[in-house]
């Protein structure tokens, strides 16, 4: 398995791996904006035999936070460490950038889903903390968790706004 940055393509292959991911993505026009958004987004891909198989896309959001817009690693290759790669390959590209923290926006646990529970094991897993829930920043069936991690910690630095 390779983890490479994506230059061209970045919303087709979102588009396609969200697609293959119905139990999370079901709602046509939230695939369409999170692959108009990944075509301008740094994008990252695993490749297994020349086959994309998972893709993270990163919003910058200040000079020291960025944010996983969205990222998928399709079922059949899903719990074999390539999310676990693909974060470890956008810390790597925030951190030479100077970036402290990566946050996302998941579903939150007051909606029972046993698949977002899935999700939201993966980010504790890979030291993400919840911060607070935001109840309608979606919409009032969708609660959001906003989640954060360190990935730079000198605490010496001090960032501009
Ligand atoms: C969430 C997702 C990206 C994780 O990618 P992945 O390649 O399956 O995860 P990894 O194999 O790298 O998991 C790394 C660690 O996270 C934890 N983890 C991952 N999936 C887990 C699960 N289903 N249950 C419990 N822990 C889990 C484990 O600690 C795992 O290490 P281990 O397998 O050695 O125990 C992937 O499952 C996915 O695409 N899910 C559907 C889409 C989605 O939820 N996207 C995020 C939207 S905000």
């Amino acid at each position: 398995m390779k983890i490479e940055e994506l230059l061209e393509d970045k919303g087709l292959v979102c588009s396609n791996i969200l697609h293959a991911l119905p139990e999370w993505f079901q709602i046509e026009k939230s695939i369409q904006d999170y692959a108009l958004q990944a075509e301008k987004l740094p994008t990252f891909a695993a490749k297994m035999d020349n086959k994309i198989v998972g893709f993270l896309t990163l919003k910058i959001h200040t000079s020291s936070a960025a944010e996983i817009s969205v990222m998928g690693v399709v079922k059949e290759h899903q719990r074999k460490g390539i999310g676990k790669a693909l974060l470890e390959k956008s810390e790597e590209y925030l951190r030479k950038k100077g970036f402290k923290f990566l946050t996302v926006k998941t579903l939150s646990p007051s909606i029972e889903d046993e698949n977002y529970a899935k999700t939201r094991r993966f980010y504790q897993a890979n030291g993400f903390f919840p911060l607070e829930e935001f109840k309608t920043i979606w919409d009032e069936n969708n609660p959001c968790l906003y989640m954060v991690k360190i990935i730079d910690q000198n605490e010496n630095d001090s960032h501009p706004l």
